[in-house]
């Protein structure tokens, strides 16, 4: 058993940030189920979005990101974040040279999709979330006040004897012992759940535990219908390979077919930089029809210099840069909703927060704009940590851990993992109708596994109770939601329904014993 102050759950960028912010007298502990390194952050291509350029302004920020998110962000979420941006990128890049320049010396501005200016910050190229995670591991090694715990499966949330508050977790350590982990601030950052389709970008961790956690201790989860599909992974032999950034298109890379028609004329005015669901929703379609879709580099200068991460993906999958064709598909990419918090991480259950992915602040609303994921990451580290250094200072109070009812099922049955994934990119992907959402609902309340005892479970049963528990909320979510809006689209409602209910917020809560 242990007692900290801060127990954070997960090793993002918005993990490290709080942990490094915190003041010297805090203690922090960091459980990750990996290493610390494995995490969606790590591999993060395209960068931070933040409006530095001359003839760019917060304001057109906010605009873009409100566009991208179809109106369903939390517009004062959107305003203090996107309005924070310039002066936190700024202050990171005072502080460690870890951003790319230009020729004149000055932060380069990148382009990305649904941004009306260059405004995307880059380090090492293609390399941006390495090089901020490396930054902030580097401060995180220098204080002593934080303990990083590895290979440590966080999978119960702790309550105190009224249930009223988050008190801790607990996990299975790599010997397949189960501790308990106390915190005065439990705080989850467990990233998204890119996991639960067979095609994705994301880290082989991110599979939706701290949401499903967080779900059976009672917080709101919210906006789950709401998954970003990312156009342009590399996809050879049926298999996506990783992520070919949205700023290869920013550089002028255009998709097309194997004849070399471009797919993206006449579809969106802002072509192949449009919304990813739009874009994603065309590839799509070729893909459907047996029709193989390339992003076509070959107009773009220096492409191995500017892209060196995503030339290493393309040549060790036999795919060659000098050839100015990369084979692509789009996969899940990225969660716009979550675990439902305020700006700084409180989540609906005292003592438990919830930062980056894991949490729904409304910053993207339906549809995230590229490169705003990083920045609310960096942003919600640092506004916790500044929140949390006050509260600390508060005396702690330990009550009694509430015990669980004694759960029902102790045998069960689980479909495999690649089975959860492919019928869920089937039923519940880029494209979904009320047919296949009934037969997913269907599936899934046959297992039952809310009830399955979690402390005699192997963790690979316990990812996939997590990874049915989040499609579940999922596919609930998309089957009430009954219109297409940002990352969230229905062929039997294909339009944006503007008047109706419906542009209110899917919030789910768990009530124990029901
Ligand atoms: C990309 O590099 O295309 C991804 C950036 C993002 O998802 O924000």
């Amino acid at each position: 058993m242990t007692n900290d102050d801060v127990l954070i759950i997960g090793s993002g960028i918005a993990a490290l940030q709080l942990a490094v912010q915190l003041t010297d007298d805090v203690n922090v502990r960091i459980l990750t189920k990996e290493k610390l390194r494995t995490a969606n952050s790590y591999l993060a291509q395209g960068g931070i979005a933040a409006a530095l350029g001359a003839n760019d302004h917060p304001s057109k920020h906010i605009v873009d990101t409100l566009e991208a998110g179809r109106f369903h962000n939390n517009p004062d979420t959107v305003q203090q974040i996107i309005q924070a941006a310039p002066n936190l990128i700024q202050r990171i890049a005072q502080q460690g040279d870890i951003f790319d320049k230009d020729q004149a010396g000055e932060l380069y501005l990148g382009m990305e999709g649904a941004h009306s200016e260059k405004r995307i910050v880059h380090g090492g190229g293609d390399a941006t979330g390495k090089n901020v995670m490396e930054f902030l591991i580097s401060q995180l090694k220098q204080k002593k006040n934080i303990t990083v715990e590895e290979n440590v499966f966080a999978y119960e949330l702790l309550r105190n004897s009224d249930q009223k508050r988050c008190i801790g977790v607990k996990a299975k350590t790599s010997t397949g012992a189960i501790q308990r982990f106390y915190g005065k601030h439990v705080i989850i950052a467990t990233g998204g759940c890119g996991q639960l389709y067979t095609y994705t970008s994301n880290a082989p961790t991110v599979s939706g535990d701290g949401i499903a956690m967080a779900y059976l201790a009672g917080a709101d989860v919210v906006d789950m219908e709401f998954i970003q599909f990312h156009p342009t992974l590399l996809y050879i032999n049926g298999e996506t390979k990783g992520l070919i950034s949205e700023a290869v298109r920013g550089e002028g890379a255009t998709l097309v077919t194997e004849d070399g028609t471009q797919i993206m004329e006449g579809v969106h005015p802002l072509k192949d930089l449009g919304p990813r669901h739009v874009v994603s929703q065309r590839i799509y379609d070729f893909l459907k029809k047996g029709k193989q879709v390339y992003l076509d580099i070959s107009n773009i200068k220096e492409f191995r210099k500017r892209f060196p991460s995503i030339t290493s993906i393309c040549e060790d999958n036999g795919i060659r840069i000098s050839g100015g064709k990369i084979p692509v598909a789009p996969g899940s990419h990225f969660l716009m909703g979550g675990i439902k918090t305020d700006l700084i991480g409180r989540s609906s259950l005292d003592g438990l927060y919830a930062i980056g992915e894991a949490a729904c602040t409304g910053l993207h609303g339906a549809n995230r704009l590229a490169s705003n994921s990083l920045l609310e990451g960096l942003f919600q580290g640092e506004k916790l940590s500044q929140w949390i250094n006050e509260a600390s200072k508060e005396p702690l109070v330990l009550a009694q851990d509430y015990f669980y009812p004694p759960h029902k099922e102790e045998k069960f049955n689980l479909p495999t993992i690649e089975k959860i994934k492919a019928l869920m990119m089937e039923r519940v992907g880029i494209v979904r109708n009320k047919v296949n959402l009934k037969k997913q609902q269907a599936l899934l309340e046959q297992y039952q596994v809310e009830k399955i005892l979690l402390d005699t479970c192997s963790t690979q049963d316990m990812t996939k109770i997590f990874m049915l528990i989040t499609a579940s909320l999922i596919t609930e979510s998309a089957l009430i939601r009954t219109e297409s809006r940002g990352g969230h689209f229905r062929s039997d409602y294909p339009k944006e329904d503007q008047h109706s209910w419906l542009r209110k917020s899917i919030i789910h809560n768990y009530k124990q014993g029901m």
